[in-house]
């Protein structure tokens, strides 16, 4: 059963690794390079990667972004399997083939770029399949007619369409056949020559429009007008670049804008003489245009164009002009004569044009006016007392007034200006100069915005009015905010791009819902400082230098957990919240840390491990006394002593040159107790160092020869230590007679002999036989101490002689003692 298993899987490594190395070696023209750039929600970035051709992409990508590549074609097969594509852009290559079927596997895709290529043709089999398709960019490919057959056909959820390029020459009939509702057609058309009339009439209803007619404006008026006509309605604001005009032809075209009676009109990249401004002004009389948009307009002539003055533009009611250039400055006259374009408008925004003045005689002009955004000019203090008329409250309708990114510097003088303006409630002075704030200020009661962001401003005063509901002091370099300050009314308030080290005390915001503090330097902050804001609901303090504390981390992650209960809500993205220290966890999600415990509770940790350590240690102490460590220790280190001290001795004998002591002195060392010490003296002594010579015939006189025995009592030198004694007996004698009773192994002396002597049978010398034991009274094994384990193994195995309490048999005693002692010596 084994081997077809084996057999599988060979070949599976086979089958399946084999072709991707060989892949890898393939010839060129089968070579695929790929792509898999994608990131967590499958968009994947392929742009600006040199690619030739179509990379392989991984089939489940939702965006594929192929821009700024060098593809040539993209073949039926190239995008097989992206059944799932929502987003393709092929934006900026050298496209000149598209195969008829390439697009044809995209079924859901949403959004495709094909602009900045080189397609001379556009074929409707492109888009025949692609039924998903609501966004469509064809700009600025080579080719030069649109038309039949009609290419959008079947894009029945075509929402935005761009159109044309340089090239584009010839608009047909039907070239648009089947396009409705979109929300915005572009058509870049500044070389049209022939236009159909009515080609472009069937998109209705069309949300924006934006055209680029250059040439057709200069040279060919009927045909812009044609073009104009048929995308011209009410509802459809519309977007005018790339325009020259000069004279009276070139604004002719327009005319068909205003009699469709278009409301919003946006120019863009405009340039314009003061005629063409006449014309326009003459042109536009009476339609009810209500916004007119100038974006990057070039104004050429020196402003005289009360030519017009008689006209109507009462329905006016927002101009927005941003980058104008007025091109000879110093000819230009005022703007006076304009009462009759100024009295209606409620909106003006003039921006990026480098005003520095806005006469206070143009400020009466301007009676209607509600919003006036005069920001990123050149104005200063002393400009913006005369704009706004000393302060006069002319313009007393104004609602907002934006002067933001100019170089005003002074506060109080703003205050004063301003508070007259009885309606404002909306003041922009955002990315000016203001470096410091007076003490108290006077403000309109119906502020309720203020941005003061993008300053240069160290603290805040109570010149701040308490009527405000927005504030914004973003960006300045404020480190606390004073506590006297009360906003009750305060919604919302930004502090982001400070230096703020915590955050500023709820109680002087009673109302306040959001708070925005991102980019300080705040360390931390906690449930407590939130819980002083009475109403706040949406916080930020991402992008904070925060210090990963166990406290802060805890607080954090336990904070996002609970998520929705909370009353106060992080409303920025758990990536913003970053750790700045320690070092170790610098750059890391304060969400994602991990605290071990050891990191977290060192107090207790130590104190816990301290008292593992004592238990341990107490335990182990007790295991070692049960297990007599200690005495077997005590024992080792008096051993070595007292055979490094013997050691010596005989060393310096040896030297001295005096008599070497015979090694063996003594027959026997008797280790006996003090309470034995009549038995020894009184029976063993005599019986052994004086035999009686009539005792038992002279048989065996030879065994009754003295015997030299070692007495602590008698033999032991005074003086000396007496485990020195012990040992240097020991040695000295050629066996140890062991007198064991109840005594010796009860008494503590007696032990500490007993200990020692048994501790004398470890060493190498001494063998068992060296020891005879001699039992005073019938001992049994277990009698004897465990840990004197090799005497209770010597007791087990050896014979020992016992004391016998019956005269008669105390012949036989001694007998078996002298043999014992004897036995030996005859061996030597
Ligand atoms: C602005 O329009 C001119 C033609 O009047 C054109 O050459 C130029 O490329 C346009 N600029 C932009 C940024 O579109
Ligand atoms: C003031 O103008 C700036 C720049 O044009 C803009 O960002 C800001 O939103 C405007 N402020 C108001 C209150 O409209
Ligand atoms: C304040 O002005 C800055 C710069 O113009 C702008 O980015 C910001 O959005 C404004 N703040 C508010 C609350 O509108």
């Amino acid at each position: 059963m084994k081997q077809p298993s084996v057999c599988s899987s060979a070949f599976f490594v086979l089958f399946f690794s084999f072709p991707l190395s060989w892949a890898q070696r393939s010839s060129p023209e089968d070579e695929r390079s790929s792509c898999n750039r994608c990131n967590e929600h499958l968009s994947c970035n392929c742009s600006y990667s040199g690619f030739d051709n179509v990379p392989t992409v991984t089939d489940s990508a939702l965006t594929i972004d192929l821009s700024f590549n060098h593809i040539t074609t993209v073949t039926n097969d190239d995008l097989r399997g992206h059944t799932r594509l929502r987003v393709l852009s092929l934006r900026g290559n050298i496209l000149a083939l598209i195969q008829p079927a390439a697009f044809s596997p995209l079924w859901s895709l949403e959004e495709l770029d094909l602009s900045d290529n080189q397609l001379t043709i556009l074929n409707q089999d492109w888009f025949s399949e692609l039924g998903a398709l609501r966004q469509l960019n064809l700009l600025n490919n080579p080719y030069r007619a649109l038309g039949s057959p009609p290419v959008f056909q079947g894009l029945r959820r075509l929402r935005r369409l761009a159109l044309g390029g340089a090239a584009l020459e010839e608009l047909r009939r039907e070239a648009l056949a089947g396009v409705t509702q979109l929300e915005e057609f572009t058509l870049h058309a500044n070389n049209l020559k022939r236009y159909e009339a009515g080609s472009l009439a069937d998109m209705w209803p069309l949300g924006r429009v934006i055209l680029s007619l250059h040439g057709p404006f200069l040279s060919d008026p009927a045909l812009a007008s044609a073009v104009l006509r048929d995308v011209s309605y009410p509802e459809t604001p519309m977007v005018l670049s790339d325009l020259h005009l000069i004279g009276y032809e070139s604004v002719q075209p327009l005319r068909e804008a205003a009699k469709s009676r278009i409301r919003s009109l946006t120019f863009r990249n405009f340039s314009l003489s003061d005629e063409a401004i006449v014309n326009f002004l003459l042109v536009s009389s009476g339609a009810p245009v209500t916004s007119l948009i100038v974006d990057d307009i070039t104004l050429t002539g020196e402003g005289r164009w009360e030519r017009a003055n008689w006209t109507d533009h009462k329905s006016i009611d927002e101009f927005f002009i941003r980058n104008a250039e007025i091109l000879d400055v110093y000819k230009f006259v005022s703007l006076l004569d304009l009462g009759f374009l100024l009295a209606y408008p409620r909106k003006v925004s003039v921006i990026g044009s480098k005003v520095f003045v806005m006469p206070c005689l143009t400020s009466h002009l301007l009676v209607n006016l509600q919003y006036l955004d005069l920001s990123d000019n050149l104005l200063t203090d002393l400009t913006l007392v005369e704009s706004l008329c000393q302060g006069d409250g002319s313009m007393k309708d104004l609602r907002v007034l934006n002067v933001s990114t100019n170089a005003l510097k002074s506060l109080s003088t703003l205050s004063w200006l301003v508070t007259k303006l009885s309606k404002l409630t909306h003041l922009d002075v955002s990315g000016n100069g203001y470096s410091s704030m007076p003490q108290g200020c006077s403000w309109p009661p119906t502020l309720r915005h203020l941005n003061l962001s993008w300053a240069k401003l160290t603290a805040v005063t109570p010149c701040l009015p308490t009527s405000l509901e927005v504030l914004d002091l973003s960006h300045n370099n404020l480190k606390a905010f004073p506590v006297a300050l009360s906003l009750p009314a305060l919604i919302e308030l930004h502090l982001s791009g400070n230096k703020f080290l915590s955050l500023p005390a709820g109680g002087m915001f009673p109302s306040l819902h959001t708070l925005i503090m991102t980019s300080n330097t705040l360390n931390m902050f906690g449930r407590s400082d939130l819980q002083s804001y009475r109403r706040l609901q949406n916080l930020q303090v991402g992008q904070n230098k925060f210090v990963c504390s166990c406290n802060f981390v805890s607080f954090f992650q336990s904070y996002r957990d609970s998520g929705r209960e909370e009353k106060v809500r992080l409303t920025d993205g758990d990536e913003s919240y970053i750790c700045d220290s320690p070092l170790h966890l610098r750059g890391e999600l304060v969400s994602r840390v991990r605290f071990t415990l050891s990191e977290c509770h060192l107090v207790l940790l130590v104190s816990s491990s301290c008292g593992t350590a004592l238990v341990l240690g107490i335990l182990l102490g007790v295991l070692l006394w049960h297990i007599h460590a200690f005495w077997y220790v005590k024992m080792m280190w008096a051993w070595l002593k007292a055979k490094r001290s013997s050691a010596s001795r005989r060393h310096r004998r040896h030297a001295d040159g005096t008599a070497v002591e015979p090694l063996l002195r003594f027959d026997a060392f008797v280790s006996y107790c003090e309470r034995d010490a009549g038995w020894v003296e009184n029976f063993l002594v005599p019986e052994l160092e004086e035999p009686r010579q009539n005792d038992e015939g002279a048989q065996n006189a030879e065994n009754l020869q003295p015997l030299s025995l070692c007495l602590h009592k008698r033999d032991f030198l005074p003086g000396h230590w007496i485990v020195d004694n012990i040992m240097s007996a020991m040695e000295r004698s050629r066996h140890t007679i062991f007198v064991l009773s109840e005594h010796f192994v009860r008494s503590d002396w007696c032990r500490y002999e007993l200990d020692f002597s048994h501790f004398r049978l470890f060493d190498g010398d001494a063998n068992g036989d060296a020891a005879i034991l001699v039992l005073l009274e019938p001992l049994s094994k277990d009698d004897i101490p465990r840990r004197f384990y090799k005497l209770r193994k010597l007791m087990g195995s050896t014979t020992y002689l016992e004391w016998p309490q019956e005269e008669e048999r105390r012949a036989e005693f001694w007998r078996n003692l002298r043999n014992a002692l004897r036995g030996d010596e005859e061996e030597d």
